[in-house]
């Protein structure tokens, strides 16, 4: 079968510095793979690459999303696919969401951006997803404004909103790290119950490999912008390749 996603050989920089080199890895339909690395070796980056997000040149390289080759594909085939084929979840998802408008509205308006629906069938079709996250108090979330809602709620109702589509893949960039521990293994199982309710695919970037271990498939190892492992995430954090990866185990272990 043919993978949902795939890097070739990507290089991309800023202006003239070049920030990733010769990144490889693919995504098969729900998978979670794991990317890891230090802050600043370009794992937003890359995410951002692969919504053509403004920022990153791609320098070399090729992106492919089942059949579109991303890199080639026009806005409008490209708005399609942001949001609705693949979204995002951000590390904080409460200041990405706009603090005017109530969580339904914003509901209505990501869906109707893709399709054609009413506001009603919108609510409720976010209620389910609110239900299958278990969040307490469904209806009282889609009156609510973002400010209303704790740090850990605004995270979980982005993961809901990043479902709305049914999307295919979701990209989570370090969706736990401004949250506790607690709320952030919540997080985590939310993300792995998605997976099994949706098959949804998940690219989860974090830095913390404990989490890593305990959700993804396949892991990809970043440091400054190079690929140093990737494969079976069992396999990798047995047997790491690079004196990078086996360093983030050992001070994981403390
Ligand atoms: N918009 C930008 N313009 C110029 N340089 C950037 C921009 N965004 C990120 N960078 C630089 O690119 C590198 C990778 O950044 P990023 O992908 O955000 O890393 P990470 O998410 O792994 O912390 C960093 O050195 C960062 O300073
Ligand atoms: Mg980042």
């Amino acid at each position: 079968m043919k993978e949902l996603l795939k890097f070739e050989d990507i290089n991309i920089s800023y202006e003239k510095r070049q920030v990733l080199y010769d990144v490889s890895f693919s995504l098969d339909y729900g998978e979670i793979l794991g990317i890891v690395g230090n802050s600043g070796c370009g794992k937003s980056t890359l995410l951002k690459s692969i919504l053509g997000l403004a920022g990153p040149k791609v320098l070399s390289g090729n992106i492919y999303f089942e059949d579109s080759d991303l890199l080639a594909i026009n806005s409008r085939d490209m708005r399609n696919i942001r949001g609705n084929r693949i979204s995002m979840v951000f590390q904080e998802s409460g200041i990405h969401t706009n603090p005017l408008k109530t969580i339904g509205d914003t509901v209505f308006e990501s869906m109707k951006a893709h399709k054609q629906i009413s506001k009603e069938d919108s609510l409720g079709i976010a209620l389910d997803i609110f239900e299958s996250l278990s969040l307490p108090e469904p209806k009282r979330i889609l009156k609510a404004y973002p400010f209303e809602l704790s740090g850990g709620m605004n995270q979980r109702v982005g993961i809901a909103l990043a479902m709305l589509n049914n999307p295919s893949i979701i990209l989570a960039d370090e969706p736990t790290s401004a949250l506790d521990p607690i709320v952030a293994v919540q997080i985590v199982n939310e993300l792995k119950s998605l997976r099994e309710k949706y098959n949804t695919a998940i690219i989860l970037v974090t830095h913390n490999i404990k989490i890593a271990r305990s959700i993804t498939d396949n892991i990809l190892i970043l440091n400054d912008g190079k690929v140093v492992d990737y494969g079976k995430t069992t396999e990798v954090l047995s047997s790491p390749k690079s004196d990078f990866t086996k360093e983030l185990i050992l001070s994981s272990v403390t």
